[in-house]
């Protein structure tokens, strides 16, 4: 059995607990061992939430989990940069993989934490962080390793995407389509980050850090986001045959990276016109495969409740093929290795 300690049960942390629950057999027979939380870090042990949760389960002391020797793996979903980043690398220093959907540490600190991870032999899995529910680390480190990754385009900002979508096509002001998504639950706490394109800053740094093979800062991220965009703007784009969205851009050229977060004019027959609501999408170009493109929810519970559970699969199915390749060879050297005194 693996034993997971979550930290923060909010939204996304909420769809976690659920997907583990609902697809526990599922789960179990994936990993090839049971997947069980073992405790979740709660600010308030009395809150009423809209999730079945055994009290038992819940701490409000953080050691319970990052240094507990029983837990295998963290999931931290508290998000922001502290005490996240902390709690981060006190659980690696304790022997245990990290599961995060947090984009403002791994794109502010990724570095440190990967090595950090390296020194201690453990793994640190973060599609949560990008795009909510749509595939796009995995497959930058995996199925597209074999290109150069020459350009990156995406729509990485949900709650923009859904109030740019609204204001379009229901000719509502900026401030009613904000409030609207903040009522649907996918604004950040401060929806700041979001208009103001720092999210999908953050995002694009981590996608860019991972396709271009090299640290992208993101201080050096040109950022605009969406504020001053009125109803007007949105019309005399579609009277020109284009739709306003806020793309996230990284080229990867011979003088260097150029990335940039900021309202672009899509043409209308451009497939990431087509992306709305808060439908997140990667349109990029590799110099073997060529175009690519996927798209799924950027945003919300059980999007990126199903990101974060994939890694806690993937990072558990590692872990329990090390433990048994561990056994296998006591088992070996137990039945096979006679003293060569005797
Ligand atoms: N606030 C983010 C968005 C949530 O709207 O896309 C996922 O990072």
């Amino acid at each position: 059995m693996l034993r997971l300690g979550i930290l923060g049960l909010g939204t996304v942390g909420s769809g976690v607990v659920k997907i583990l629950e609902k697809n526990a057999e599922n789960i179990k027979n994936k990993v090839g061992t049971e997947v069980k939380i073992k405790k979740i870090l709660v600010n308030n042990l009395e809150k009423e939430r809209d999730i079945e949760i055994n009290r038992d389960l819940l701490t409000n002391k953080v050691e319970d989990i990052i240094d507990n020797p029983e837990i295998d793996i963290v999931v931290e979903l508290i998000g922001g940069e502290q005490p996240a980043y902390d709690y981060i690398i006190r659980s690696i220093e304790n022997g245990k993989s990290i599961v995060t959907a947090n984009k403002l540490v791994i794109a502010k600190y990724g570095k440190r934490i990967f090595r950090k991870a390296d020194e201690n032999n453990v793994q640190v899995c973060y599609e949560g962080s990008v795009a909510g529910g749509l595939p796009i680390i995995r497959p930058l480190q995996n199925s597209l390793a074999a290109n150069r990754i020459e350009k990156i385009y995406g729509i990485l900002n949900g709650t923009t995407n859904y109030i740019l979508t609204d204001m379009s096509k229901n000719q509502k002001d900026f401030d009613e389509s904000l409030k609207n998504a903040q009522k649907l639950g996918f604004a950040e706490a401060d929806p700041s980050s979001d208009i103001d394109g720092h999210d999908a800053a953050y995002k694009i740094t981590i996608l860019s850090s991972l396709a271009f093979e090299r640290f992208v800062d993101v201080r050096d991220v040109y950022v605009e986001g969406i504020r001053e965009i009125k109803s007007a703007d949105l019309e005399i784009a579609h009277e020109m045959g284009y739709v306003i969205k806020l793309l996230a851009i990284a080229k990867n050229g011979l003088d260097g990276v150029d990335i940039r977060v900021h309202p672009a004019f899509v043409p209308e027959d451009h497939p990431i016109s087509m992306i709305n609501g808060t439908y997140n999408c990667v349109y990029l170009h590799g110099d073997a495969v060529g175009q690519v493109m996927s798209t799924a929810r950027g945003a919300g519970q059980m999007p990126t409740g199903s990101a974060v559970t994939a890694d806690i699969i993937q990072v558990a199915k590692d872990i329990n093929h090390d433990q048994r390749e561990v056994q296998r060879m006591e088992s070996f050297l137990e039945s096979n290795v006679t003293d060569i005194d005797e």
